[in-house]
């Protein structure tokens, strides 16, 4: 075959065969498909688009360019994509929470990109513990803790980690053909039963508009389902963080609380005040969909009761401490994890200017100043400082007085602190009203 064939096709609006788009990605994989074509590929589809049955042939192409991992476990396999946010570390729990519920979960996770944060980056905090597991052992930990979340191997996908470094020079990483090929070949190489993903939507999240959430949304979730992998999505809120916490072990220590009930009082309802928590509703309604689709409750009310339930009693938490122990994170995690996590030498308070309600948070201008501080990466290249970040962050519609505490940044160094200060201050708006409340979940997909 000839890449110049398959482009031309694409350029003609022609719809390229299987056979073809399964010959480009083991091109991109092996080195035979140069960068030329490749962006020339990225652009045509990007101006002209794939039609469904290409997309779907895109996707388990650059799927099959690397390992395909096979499972013989007494339960099925699960997992959740997120499109990203900031202050979102709901794989944290739900992972954990999945597993104590029956099902088995190989999350194949990525690191912070632009302004949100990673879960990679964020789990590293944590002393001792990897992400970069060979696949034996990855297969190991998830028999024995039932999860694990680990980075992606060089053999998982190797066509999208080509096209991806392609796309992000040609201006051509937009494309929701393929951003879907890219999310999913990743994910459909840990071969799940069941998927669920987290598609979000405001100013923490790469798309800011209903209508463009709506369409990656059903593009993915109708690309995984044909594919073979039932697949729901839901739209859910960005509009702050889900923890009161911006950077890793900041994050940590909010899933911390979160999971050993540090933050949430002990209640009678099943759902009870878990619903008052974001992280734990947006848990909690992902877990259901999840479970329901895995075949493991009749519904995905049950399904949401049964992932409350672990999240109250404890359960999730000790299935956390089983995985950080097993990906070499301390034994006694769950129990000391306040000694552990690594803390900024330079604590600043940020005070409110004024009297009034929090308004609006710039969610993207947020995550940015993590990533100014050290959390995050400039260029691939950086190193990550796990102790830096946000914490005691008021949500939208807290109640202030002149002079309260807004927030406090955790830094490196004074100077970086107070840089981070002003552009917390311009980040979230003080108004003479509270705001309405935003739903968490606004659409369900599939
Ligand atoms: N995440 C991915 O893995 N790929 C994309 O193209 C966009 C986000």
């Amino acid at each position: 075959m000839d890449a110049r064939a398959v482009i031309a096709k694409l350029r003609r609006h022609q719809v390229p065969t299987a056979a073809e788009l399964h010959w480009f990605a083991q091109g991109l994989a092996g080195g035979e498909v140069s960068d030329a074509q490749a962006g020339a590929f990225a652009m045509t589809v990007c101006l002209n688009g794939l039609p469904a049955e290409a997309r779907s042939a895109l996707t388990l192409a650059m799927r099959d360019s690397g390992d395909v991992l096979t499972w013989d476990l007494p339960g099925p396999v699960v997992d959740k994509h997120s499109t990203g946010g900031v202050g979102d570390c709901v794989s944290l729990l739900l992972a954990p929470a999945l597993a104590e519920c029956g099902a088995f979960v190989p999350m194949i996770s990525g690191r912070g990109l632009g302004h949100t944060g990673g879960t990679l980056d964020k789990l590293e905090a944590i002393p001792g513990l990897t992400t970069q597991i060979p696949q034996a052992r990855l297969s190991q930990i998830v028999a024995e803790a039932g999860c694990a979340i680990v980075g992606a191997s060089a053999r998982i996908a190797p066509a999208d980690k080509r096209l991806y470094a392609v796309r992000d020079v040609t201006a051509t990483v937009e494309s929701l053909d393929l951003i879907t090929a890219s999310i999913l070949s990743k994910k459909l190489a840990a071969s799940p039963e069941a998927l669920v993903l987290d598609v979000k939507i405001g100013s923490g999240a790469f798309m800011k508009t209903p209508e463009e959430a709506r369409a990656l949304a059903t593009s993915l979730v109708e690309t995984a389902n044909a594919a073979g992998c039932p697949t729901r999505a839901l739209i859910t809120d960005m509009n702050q963080p889900l923890v009161n916490a911006l950077g890793n072990a900041l994050e940590v220590a909010e899933v911390m609380r979160a999971l050993t009930g540090a933050s949430s009082p002990a209640v009678e309802d099943p759902l009870g005040d878990m619903r008052a928590q974001p992280i734990l509703e947006i848990t909690i309604a992902l877990g259901g969909v999840l479970l329901h689709q895995a075949g493991l409750v009749e519904s995905v009310a049950a399904g949401e009761a049964k992932i409350a339930a672990v999240l109250r009693d404890g359960r999730a938490a000790d299935r956390f401490a089983r995985m950080v122990a097993a990906q070499g994170g301390p034994l006694d995690f769950a129990e000391k994890w306040e000694r552990f996590l690594p803390e900024a030498p330079v604590i600043l308070e940020v005070t409110s200017p004024e009297t009034g309600y929090v308004a609006a948070i710039d969610g993207e201008a947020l995550g940015l100043t993590v990533v100014r501080l050290g959390g995050g990466r400039m260029v691939e290249s950086d190193t990550v400082d796990p102790s830096v970040g946000i914490s005691d962050l008021r949500p939208l519609g807290a109640k202030l007085t002149k002079g309260d505490v807004i927030a406090r940044i955790h830094a490196a160094r004074p100077a970086a602190a107070q840089e981070a200060a002003m552009a917390l201050r311009a980040a979230v708006t003080i108004a003479p009203a509270a705001p309405a409340p935003l739903p968490l979940v606004y659409e369900r997909i599939g």
